[in-house]
This record gives structure tokens, sequence and C-alpha cells, in this order.
């Protein structure tokens, strides 16, 4: 298949055999159609609850939903136990491979020990119902077990992505008001052990809420201790019995805050809670995959540190008594084939990873794919920003040998699980677009007015019904949660920040955030934040940040500073120093790609930065209006400047 069959609109049907036996078919659409709230009702009987709810939806006060109230449940018995007593305790619930090749295979009965243990263990700590607790760990089991642990005894966690910085573990403790972190000395990556302690050490001098501090033995890097404060897990979890009584908590109990950047700097505690979430996640993980618990092997790139990771390594796929796959490490060590050397020796079944992995595989080029077996693929997904249709056929081809439906999903961390995508057996792919709202999803593009859109008409997208995994609130700032979300279009509106489109088909394409959010990798970043991240060094005295279009990861981070009067511009090193404030400052994935050390800013007369003209600018366009700048020649100025003070490659 070439790009010009995807220009003609070629379509890629749903393969037969897939097809014929596929957990839902095409009726699923017109089911969740004729009746939502019953389809998310037997959705959420896939589940088992200690109690069943009196109500399934109470939207009385939009936007803040309520989810099969009066419903009591236990998340990790729904995950774990149940399993084990429905006599599946044998099954692996996650062959884990470390990145220097040591692996660990464990059962869902050696998880459900695990857990009972762990909980436990954080119960002698005198974590209660309701506590947070934060989890900064690398790729490793007890990262899940942990969760786990927490949802068992109805403590929410707080995970923070190992690769951010001490400062960004330090506000989200504060701001979360963690009582516990849960953390390793360090994990490996790109070949060499990688310390996380010290971050610890350094975020929670920076706190008051953090009583202990749980660590786990991985890199056996030498560790600072705080006596009294710092415990060893293998001291304080494996002494502790393998049995715990798992109590139902109520349908709405928090289970989990987690971090994502919007548009001001201070990141936003997105606040998910138990029945609705597990509900979604589960279901979607079932359908959007097609997933065969006895026989499939599930493997999920992404980390634990980001929503991908909560709702698709652990709870969708325990919730289905799956057979995962978790890898700690870099796709490219020890050499570039080591992710299909996985899936051939794992014989994975489903992969689900996203864009900028799939073109640092077209980069290093189709000769390491193949060099592997990867017939054991039957069904690949993609996550985390827009697929290109090149990116897409590349992925068809040479990963899933022409004969693997690519689910291309839409979600956010505050959706909690899919809302746009292609289901598997059922629906004609279309390279590039998410297409189809998931069942029982009502998603709409719309003008500013709020005015439905169609016939590729660009406008905003936005979700006119509340779904059981939304978002509950924002931790501790219920104002915020109704001014970022539904303010725009009135309170029954979620407002997504995303451009979309529909075209002829009625199929709907993703285009990337309307907003100051940048999607690097994946990632979300917000321009604000890496804006006074800059302003706070000494030397720079204002700042704007733009993500330029990237061809690896999507977009790549593009600043331009105007320095104070006393600092010197010393050129390359100074750009190199700001590089590196930022990175230690909020974590490697926020290191500016290229930063460009200017005289002026373009600003409205309103002083407000025109950064369309900065990102023509970083993506070498030619300038678009300027007739709204104070003063047209500031843009001559800056692209006078160009090729002397930036600095691009890493
Ligand atoms: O812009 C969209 C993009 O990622 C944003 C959500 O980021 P985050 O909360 O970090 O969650 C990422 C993983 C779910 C969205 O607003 N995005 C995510 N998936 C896609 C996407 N854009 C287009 N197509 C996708 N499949």
């Amino acid at each position: 298949m070439s790009e010009s069959d995807v220009q003609e609109g070629h379509r890629f049907p749903a393969p037969e055999q897939l097809a014929a036996q596929a957990n839902v078919g095409a009726d699923v659409y017109a089911e969740a159609e004729r009746d939502r709230l019953a389809f998310w009702e037997s959705a959420a009987r896939r589940l088992s609850w200690a109690q069943e709810w009196d109500q399934v939806l109470d939207w009385s006060n939009p936007p803040f939903a309520k989810w099969f109230v009066g419903g009591k449940l236990n998340i990790a018995y729904n995950c774990v136990d149940r399993h084990v007593e429905d006599g599946h305790g044998e099954q692996v619930a996650y062959h884990w491979e470390g990145e220097p090749g040591d692996t660990r295979t464990i059962t869902y009965a050696q998880l459900k020990d695990e857990v009972c243990k762990a909980a436990n263990a954080l119960l002698e700590l005198g974590v209660q119902a309701g506590d947070r607790v934060a989890v900064y760990m690398p790729m490793i089991p007890e990262a899940v077990v942990a969760m786990l642990a927490c949802a068992r005894i109805g403590a929410v966690h707080m995970v923070v992505f190992g690769g951010f910085s001490s400062d960004a573990l330090a506000s989200r403790i504060t701001d979360s008001g963690a009582v516990v972190v849960v953390t390793s000395d360090g994990g490996y990556r790109r070949g060499a052990p990688s310390a996380l302690k010290p971050a610890v050490d350094e975020a929670v001098a920076r706190t008051d809420s953090v009583r202990n501090v749980l660590v786990v033995r991985r890199t056996e890097q030498d560790v600072e201790w705080t006596e009294g404060r710092d415990l060893w897990w293998h001291d304080v979890v494996d002494r502790q019995s393998t049995e715990h009584t798992p109590e139902a908590f109520d349908a709405e109990h928090p289970l989990y805050i987690m971090y994502t950047s919007g548009t001001t700097a201070k990141p936003k505690g997105i606040l998910h809670t138990s029945g609705g979430y597990l509900t979604q996640v589960a279901y979607s993980h079932w359908a959007s995959f097609d997933l065969k618990p006895d026989t499939d092997v599930f493997w999920t790139s992404a980390d634990i540190g980001w929503v991908t990771g909560h709702s698709y390594i652990v709870y969708g796929p325990l919730a289905n008594r799956a057979t995962s796959i978790m890898y700690e490490g870099t796709p490219e060590t020890p050499h570039r084939g080591r992710w299909f050397e996985i899936i051939e020796k794992y014989g994975v079944t489903i992969l689900y990873t996203a864009p900028t992995v799939i073109r640092t595989f077209m980069k290093w080029g189709e000769d390491v794919p193949a060099g592997f077996d990867l017939s054991s693929l039957r069904v690949l997904g993609s996550v985390g920003e827009p697929i290109n249709p090149e990116a897409w056929l590349w992925y068809h081809k040479n990963i899933g040998g022409g004969r693997c439906p690519i689910v291309d999903t839409w979600w956010q961390t505050e959706t909690g699980a899919h809302m746009i995508n292609p289901l598997p057996g059922v629906t004609d792919l279309k390279p590039g677009s998410a297409q189809t709202p998931f069942p029982g999803i009502s998603a709409k593009v719309v003008d500013d007015e709020g005015n439905e859109l169609g016939d590729d008409t660009t406008g905003l997208l936005v979700l006119t019904e509340p779904w059981p995994s939304m978002l509950r609130t924002i931790w501790g700032d219920d104002d915020r949660y109704v001014d970022t979300y539904w303010s725009r279009f009135g309170t029954e509106v979620y407002f997504a920040g995303d451009g979309a489109k529909k075209d002829d088909d009625g199929d709907i394409w993703l285009l990337g955030r309307v907003d100051d959010v940048m999607n690097v990798s994946g990632h979300r970043i917000s321009t604000t934040e890496v804006e006074s991240s800059l302003v706070a060094h000494p030397a720079v005295a204002e700042a704007a940040v733009v993500g330029a279009s990237d061809p690896t990861t999507g977009q790549g981070i593009v600043a331009f500073v105007i320095l104070r009067g006393s600092a010197e511009d010393s050129g390359d090193e100074l750009v190199q120093t700001l590089r590196t404030h930022v990175a230690r400052d909020i974590g490697p994935i926020a290191k500016p790609r290229q930063i460009m050390v200017v005289q002026e800013l373009p600003k409205t007369r309103s002083g407000k930065i025109m950064r369309r003209l900065l990102r023509d600018i970083a993506e070498n366009r030619e300038l678009g209006d300027v007739t709204t700048l104070t003063d047209s020649s500031v843009m001559n100025l800056i692209k006078d400047k160009l090729p002397a003070n930036s600095s691009s490659e890493d």
C-alpha cells in the first residue's frame, strides 16, 4: 500500500477472520444509541460489584457527574482476586522484562499475594482510605503492586512519571498532600542504572505531608537514608500476610490523581474515581483491542507514569484477565530490535504504542523489524497524537505484516479511557483518522459558537454527554474544573482542547491542540510551564515558547528568550545552560529542542505574545499576517538572529 492509496480514499476492511470472532460487532453502535445508559450498565456488569447501584448516572448537578450511584466494589478485587477465585490463578498477569535482560513472570495468584502484602504494609504505616500515596517508580512490577495495594485499601494513588524532576514531584506531593511515597533506588535506562531516590529526598525535604518513603531495591545503587522515614520495601512488605480482606468502596470513591499540563504553569490534578472508571477502561480494552483473555498476549508500551499506563497496562488488562508484557527500558537498548525481540519471545498478539515510536522505527529502517518473527501480532493500536498516514502505512506493513488492523485511539488523561477510535472487527479503517466515537460516547465538531460542523470544516472537538470514566474534578479546585472544561459551551458540554474535522463519511480527524499545550512524543507539556521555568533562570528576562512540528516527536519545543541586561549572551553555551535548566526543572521531556536569543518578542497592542508568528519562524514558514503587531520590524530582528543562536540537537 502506498500514500496514493490513502489519497484515493483507500480503506482497510476489517480482516474477515477477526470480524467473525470479534468481541463486538457492528450492532454495538445501534445498541448504545438506543439506550446509552443501559449500554454502560451492561458494561458495568462485566465487573464484580459488592452492591448493585440504584441509579446509573446522576447528572443533576453538571458538570459534576456520579456514575453507578449507590454501587460498591473493590477495584483490586476486580483486577486480581476474582480471577484467582475463578480458577485462573496460574495464568500469567505480567511477563516483565528488565532492560538488562532479567525477567519475572507473575501469575494472578502471585499478584494477589503481593498486592495483599503491600496493602497490609500500607495499613501498618497508618495509611487510611482517602489518604494519598505518591508513586515514583521505574517500570517494575512493584509499581503495579503499589497502585493496586492503594486501590485495595481505598487510598488514592498519585503516580509521577519517573522522568520528572524533584521539583515536579515536590509540587505534586504538596498539591495532593501525599503521606507516603513509594519509590525505588533507581531503574535501568539506556543500559545504565538511573537513580530515583535522590529526587525523592530533595522533593520530600521541601514538603511537609510525607511520613514515610518506601523504597524498592532494583539497581542496588547507594542511597541516602533518613532513619525513621525511609523503609525498604523488602523489610516491610515481604514479612506481611498474603491475606487481606478487600473492603467494598463506593463507586465514586477516589481511585487516583494524575497530574497533567494545562494552559497555565500549574499542572492539574485530574481525579478519577472507581466504578465508572473501571467499567469503561475494562470495556474499551476488551472491545477496542478484541482482547481474548485465554490466548492473547497484550503489550502497551507506555510508562505507568502516564494515563495510558494506568488504563491499559494496569486497570483495563487486569480487569479483563489479560496476560500483559511490561518492559522496563528503552527501545534501542541494547539494540534497535529490542521491542521486536520481545514480541517474538513472548508471542505478543496485540501491540499498543505511540506514533512517535513508529516514526523512530521508520528512521531506523524496515530491516530491523524484518529480522524478527512478528507473525503472532493480530491487532495494533496507536495513541498520544494523530498518526500520520505515512506512519500508519509503515506500521501496518512492517510491523503488522499487512494483516493487523490499526486502532487509532483518541482520548485524554481527563477522559480516562478511549473515546474516539475504530473497532478492529467492525470498522473499515482510514489511515490518519480516529474515525468514530466509541459506542456510548457522543463527540461533535463545533464552531466557536457551538454550532455543529460537517463537510471537512475545521472546528473544535466537544463531548456532549457524560461518560463513565470521565474526570470528576481537578483535585482541590472545582472552579478550575468548571472553567477549564465546562464553561466554553455551558456546563453540559466538555471542551476537549483539540481541533478536529469531520469528513464526508462522518469520520473524525484530530488536528492537534487548540490551546497553549504542546504534544511532544505524545506527552502534554504546557508552553507556560516551560516559559516560567525559563524566566526563573537569572539570565532570562522574558520567554515565549511554541510547539513546532517535528518529524519524529510530533512537536518540538522551541523557545525565544530575551536576556536580562546583566546577562552575557555567550551564544551556544548559554543556550545549553538554559536547556539543561529546563530539563532539570521540569524533566528531560520538557527540554527545548531549540532556544533562540532575541532582542524583542512580537506582541499585539494589548501585550499578548503572538505565538502564531513565532511558530512560523520555528517552522521556517513565510510569516503570516503581522498587521496587529505593535512593531512589525520586530520580526525582522528575530529572523536576522536566526541561525547563529539556535541549537537543535541533543
Ligand atoms: O491532543 C490530543 C492528543 O493528546 C491529548 C491528550 O494528552 P494526554 O492527556 O497526555 O493523554 C495521552 C494519552 C491518552 C489530546 O488532547 N491525542 C491523544 N491521542 C490522540 C491524540 N490526538 C490525535 N489522535 C490520537 N489518537
